[in-house]
């Protein structure tokens, strides 16, 4: 842990392969903590960890307060509708109170892109000592979901010694509404600086073809790559193509709250060329695990008794890791002594 060097995640494009390893080792040294008993370590005792959520959220606003309870922290969260938001006050002078009550994290969800990082960047040039923790931005990124992926994929395809080098030459199909998907974008950065093959696949209009091109260019302000090779991203337009030979399948939510032209002719056709289901399985390997990241379309993108069949589909293996490894990220920003880190 002592060449973690980041005061504030906002996306995944600056992580280097040992930043990946660091978060993953230490969420599951939080994953084997023994259940009995507290299940609380005292690690974050006396911190403060603010949640600020401007868009809705379900799972990954729980799940970063259970993780700040686990490791004794104080949890401070927020909700727009009932906020000073409704008077006029910016998201600043919103993330400024938060500060005035002594936060040393804030986890920020914004349905605009790059909110947290304009936050982050107005924060240092206060010189203000708090890290900003993405929890979805727009259609930017979602890092924490990415890393939760990658926990529950590595320990999937080996228990005894789950590893990201294991990934190193996996193929990893993602399906559906990239475009609209932040989840996507980081999952793209993770997986391939694993060494993964991604192979995207939906209609054009979900899914353009520049997207084979997305982590060939590091993000404006940010000099290079830290990872030297990374895996390659391919596009299929066929499902049975992107399927032949995967790995893993990764599925995800048609974004319809962020579709503001009609992008598809109907549901049901969306569902027949695109949509996962046992029978489309057939044309993979054998035991190939479906994620997503939830919440999920019964019946669009996923078919409902895929949904519920646990033995293939890992959606609550991910949500139960999104806990240690958020637990892993906060204690990462939390104590890392970041004064002079951008
Ligand atoms: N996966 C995800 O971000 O879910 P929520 O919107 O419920 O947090």
């Amino acid at each position: 842990m002592t060449n973690w060097n980041h005061k504030h995640i906002i996306d995944l494009s600056s992580f280097s392969f040992e930043d990946y390893k660091t978060v993953l080792e230490l969420a599951h040294r939080f994953k084997t903590i023994p259940s009995s008993g507290s299940r609380k370590v005292p690690a974050l005792q006396g911190k403060l960890i603010a949640t600020l959520f401007f868009e809705p959220s379900t799972r990954t606003r729980s799940s970063f307060e259970l993780a700040a309870k686990r490791l004794s922290a104080d949890v401070q969260s927020f909700s727009p509708s009932t906020s000073s938001l409704k008077k006029g006050e910016s998201p600043l002078d919103t993330v400024m109170t938060y500060i005035a009550m002594g936060a040393n994290v804030l986890v920020i969800r914004h349905n605009c892109s790059g909110v947290p990082d304009q936050l982050a960047k107005s924060l240092d040039q206060k010189n203000k000592q708090v890290s900003i923790l993405n929890g979805g931005d727009g259609l930017h990124s979602h890092p924490s979901q990415a890393l939760l992926d990658l926990y529950t994929l590595i320990h999937f395809f080996n228990k005894k010694d789950p590893s990201i080098e294991n990934l190193a030459g996996k193929k990893i199909a993602i399906v559906g509404d990239i475009i609209h998907s932040r989840v996507a974008r980081s999952n793209l950065w993770s997986l391939t600086a694993c060494g993964a093959n991604v192979v995207l696949c939906g209609p054009p209009t979900l899914l353009p073809n520049n997207f084979s091109d997305f982590v060939k260019n590091p993000p404006p302000g940010q000099k290079k790559d830290p990872i030297k090779n990374r895996g390659e991203i391919t596009i299929s337009r066929s499902l049975k193509e992107a399927l032949k030979d995967a790995d893993a399948i990764y599925t995800l939510r048609l974004q319809k709250e962020r579709m503001n032209e009609n992008l598809l002719s109907n549901l049901e056709t969306y569902h027949q060329n695109y949509g996962i289901t046992h029978e489309r399985l057939k044309l993979c390997k054998e035991n190939v695990p479906v994620l997503h990241p939830g919440p999920v379309n019964r019946g669009i993108e996923m078919s409902s008794e895929l949904l519920d069949d646990h033995s293939i589909c890992l959606v609550d293996q991910q949500v139960s890791n999104g806990v240690t490894v958020r637990m892993a990220l906060l204690y990462l920003l939390a104590t890392t002594k970041n004064y002079n880190l951008k």
